[in-house]
């Protein structure tokens, strides 16, 4: 059984795609033990709840400075001693001491082709402006494992989604949500409890 934490910011649409995935069988052999949240008006708290999931809020608001809040943080989720963290719409750097103690056991969504529109300031409906302003035809999502860059670890799986003429940066990020990262998110924790991803000189390699 692999036991995962999913780390969450906002609605939760990645964490419901996650949820729906294990109940109806999509992903092989897997519990979500725990979803930790840095913003208790989270829809994704609700989410959580809703599925019978004990949801965990470590706000930055509750603690008198980073440290302790990231000290917090690597808490919460060391707790619930998952096999796979699972970053699905967090927004909060990755402390350090948590990608040490999890080294490729990390894993995040980002709503384009890495390395197009990723990085510093790069999340949520902003890559989706950056899209539409450099005018790319092509866009779509990314599931990589986490290192102590922003967005630079080993890329698990892409799946690409066309941009339309008319697209504004919300339908845009709607498209690029239903068909590529509520697809390709479940689908790489479903290979990982499978054992069928492996890193071989920091390039992913599929054996499923
Ligand atoms: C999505 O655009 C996702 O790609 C990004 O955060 C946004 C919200 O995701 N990482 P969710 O609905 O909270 O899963």
């Amino acid at each position: 059984m692999l036991k995962i934490v999913v780390c969450v910011s906002g609605g939760g649409t990645n964490l419901q795609a996650i949820i729906d995935g294990i109940a109806q069988g999509a992903i092989y052999n897997t519990k979500i033990v725990r979803v930790v949240c840095n913003n208790p008006g989270a829809g994704a708290l609700e989410r959580a709840k809703a599925a019978g999931i004990e949801g965990v809020c470590v706000s930055p608001k509750d603690y008198e400075d980073r440290e302790r809040f990231e000290a917090a943080l690597v808490r919460a989720v060391e707790e619930a001693d998952p096999d796979l963290i699972v970053l699905a719409g967090f927004l909060v750097k990755v402390p350090a001491a948590l990608i040490k103690h999890y080294e490729n056991r990390i894993i995040n969504i980002h709503p384009s082709l890495i390395p197009a529109f990723c990085g510093t300031g790069y999340y949520g409906l902003r890559v989706h402006e950056a899209a539409l302003s450099r005018g790319v035809k092509i866009t779509g999502a990314t599931v990589h494992f986490v290192d102590e860059g922003m967005d630079t670890g080993p890329i698990i799986m892409q799946k690409a989604v066309e941009v339309h003429e008319d697209d504004t940066p919300k339908t845009l990020q709607r498209r690029v949500m239903e068909e590529a990262e509520w697809v390709i998110l479940p689908w790489c924790i479903n290979l990982i409890a499978a054992g069928q991803i492996k890193l071989e000189n920091g390039r992913v390699i599929v054996t499923g």
